[in-house]
């Protein structure tokens, strides 16, 4: 080995010590006779000095270093001295005296500096990746993700699951998103699609008699990125067979905890919470509520219906609802605040309007009263109703959608969201967990006219609603679970179905022809009439856990080499043209698109 030491690990306990460090030049001041270099490798810094009276050629030397040019040097560790620590480092009680340096490399002038890389453009970080990546925070989230994976393995090893790689160049498969196409050579005109999850094969893995299985697998959606969903992602999937949706969530919240316990010291409460689907639709408008503060949404529509305000009578006679919420000192927003910021940003996610309601004491000063044009329409007694509904306090909001249900929760839930932030509400650093639970298996496609799986057809309806598969599907409640976490789903899956009549009946009424299930997963349905034993799994976001983890919004922060918001990966400029002959080989002709005709009007 080159070096004897790391050079964030050097401590009072080395004094004396001979030590032989590789690194990069972080930084180095030049103060004429001495030269101080703070000297970076994977586990931090540490000062080393070059003084002429102790080795003068290494001195001469040390004088013409740049900041990340690669050294190794020799010298012995010393007490930085009375008054001269460091109290920021972990090393700052000590340097080293260098006695001997070789140059190991020389460096451009990197494009932007490591200890100020946060404020540059993402773009250029992206570009110059490995420069980016030299940053303690993302050395930090790297190791973090790699604990993960570690800690995952290990503990599913303990529990008896094997971990079995599956295709990458597989058949499309029904998670709901665009599929990666790759064309095959040997079989012109053909495509493999790069898995959306393995799913199918984790399934007959159950019927192979594997039991046991987990992966940490990347997974491929050709959807659009978002702060956190990546074309390309990593899941921890799992999956087991003779278990109820019990069985699975226990084993896998216990990694769960395990992992938080570890890597941050959190200790997660387990049994983690049940919440049914139902419950968090009509308390948060969303099934992956962010529990770290309350400010419910509640129902008003019987309040509502009795007003004399026209525009919520009609809505709940036409079957919507009012529903709201109350947010604790927002009284201060200005009336534009809300009718124009907030009302803007509720439209944005489909509301027609927001109505409002201020408290503020009443005349007598003895109770409380509802402050807005709207007040009016409220007799006396109904206003108290809606204050005790919300056990609304002076100088809280209240705010209303009146829409169907699914559009005054869709507009709603992101409200609480943004005002729980901006009301510093949300109780930051706390995790809290729930898996949502009960979900309805369809969900009905008004578009298409039939219904769509909430999770995908493979998911088992509960035992006492299989009679409603003939009678009343829009009722039916899947064995699904997600684990969500401060708002994020990490996690989701189910007991799967088993019985190939089952199985049938589902694709029926997702208007899955016969012929077409057989076409897109008939090897899967044959395989399930080979004694499928009962099985379910789930799979975790491995990217979005590590968010969590390393307390990052940004999911490109995780991934060593992510792609753009655009899908491109600035570092090796993909996706890009491909030769003439491969395109040939694989029998393909590309039509010119905009940005080709673009670029050559550009030459
Ligand atoms: P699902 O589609 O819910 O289930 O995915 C499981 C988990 O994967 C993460 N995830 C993503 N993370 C980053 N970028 C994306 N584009 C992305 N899409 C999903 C989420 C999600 O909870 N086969 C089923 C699982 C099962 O039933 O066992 C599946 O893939 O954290």
């Amino acid at each position: 080995m080159k070096r004897t030491h790391q050079c964030g690990l050097l401590r009072s306990e080395h004094v004396d010590q001979e030590v032989t460090l590789c690194g990069w030049v972080n930084s180095y001041r030049d103060h004429g006779n001495l030269v101080f270099v703070d000297l970076r490798d994977r586990s931090g810094l540490v000062q080393i000095v070059f003084d002429p009276e102790y080795n003068s050629q290494s001195h001469l030397q040390s004088r013409t270093l740049r900041c990340e040019w690669v050294i190794t040097c020799r010298g012995r560790v010393r007490p930085r001295g009375q008054g001269l620590e460091n109290p920021k480092l972990p090393t700052g009680q000590i340097e080293v005296i260098v006695d001997w340096m070789e140059l190991l490399n020389t460096a451009k002038t990197p494009p932007f500096d490591t200890d100020t890389a946060a404020q540059v453009n993402e773009e250029l970080r992206l570009s110059y990746r490995y420069i980016d990546l030299r940053r303690r925070s993302m050395q930090d989230r790297l190791r973090v993700r790699h604990r993960t994976a570690k800690i995952t393995r290990d503990y599913f090893d303990e529990q008896g699951f094997w971990e079995i790689e599956t295709p990458m160049l597989g058949k499309s498969t029904p998670e709901g998103a665009r599929d990666f196409l790759v064309p095959s050579r040997l079989y012109k005109g053909m495509f493999y699609a790069l898995p959306q999850s393995p799913q199918l094969f984790k399934q007959i893995l159950m019927v192979s008699g594997c039991e046991r299985y987990f992966q940490i697998v990347r997974c491929f959606r050709d959807e659009d990125p978002r702060a956190d969903r990546q074309a390309e992602f990593t899941q921890i999937d799992v999956e087991m067979s003779f278990v109820d949706a019990e069985d699975v969530m226990t084993v896998n919240e216990r990694l769960i905890a395990r992992i938080f316990k570890e890597i941050l010291d959190v200790d997660v409460s387990l049994p983690i919470l049940r919440m049914t689907y139902a419950q968090a639709m009509d308390e948060y408008g969303i099934d992956r509520p962010d529990l770290r503060f309350e400010m419910k949404l509640k129902d008003l529509s019987d309040i509502a219906k009795a007003s004399a305000f026209k525009v919520f009578t009609s809505v709940v006679e036409k079957g919507g609802v009012v529903k709201g919420l109350c947010a604790p000192g927002g009284a201060k927003f200005s009336r534009s605040d809300i009718e124009k910021t907030l009302t803007d940003f509720v439209a944005d996610f489909g509301a027609k309007g927001l109505s409002w309601f201020k408290i503020e004491p009443n005349q007598s000063g003895q109770g409380l009263e509802l402050k807005s044009n709207l007040a009016k329409f409220f007799t006396p007694a109904q206003q108290q109703e809606i204050l005790a509904r919300f056990h609304a306090g002076p100088d809280d909001l209240i705010l209303m959608v009146a829409d169907t249900r699914e559009a005054a929760n869709k507009a709603l839930a992101p409200l609480r969201v943004r005002l729980g932030k901006e009301l510093g509400l949300v109780r930051e650093g706390e995790y809290r967990f729930t898996w949502v639970v009960d979900f309805p298996l369809f969900e009905w496609n008004e578009n298409e006219k039939r219904f769509d799986s909430l999770h995908h057809p493979f998911t088992s309806p509960v035992p006492e609603d299989l009679g409603k598969l003939d009678s009343d599907p829009a009722h039916i409640r899947s064995q699904a679970y997600d684990l969500v976490v401060n708002g994020s789903e990490i996690g989701g899956g189910s007991i799967r179905i088993h019985d190939p009549k089952v199985q049938a009946k589902v694709f029926d009424l997702l208007k899955i022809t016969q012929k077409q299930a057989q076409e897109r997963f008939g090897f899967f349905l044959r395989a399930l009439e080979y004694g499928a034993p009962p099985h379910g799994g789930i799979a975790f976001g491995l990217d979005r856990l590590v968010m969590l983890l390393t307390k990052t919004e940004n999911i490109r922060d995780v991934i060593a080499f992510p792609k753009t918001q655009r899908g491109q990966c600035l570092l090796t400029e993909a996706p890009s043209e491909v030769d003439a002959s491969q395109l040939e080989e694989l029998n393909l002709r590309v039509q010119k698109h905009l940005h080709q005709v673009e670029k050559e009007r550009e030459l």
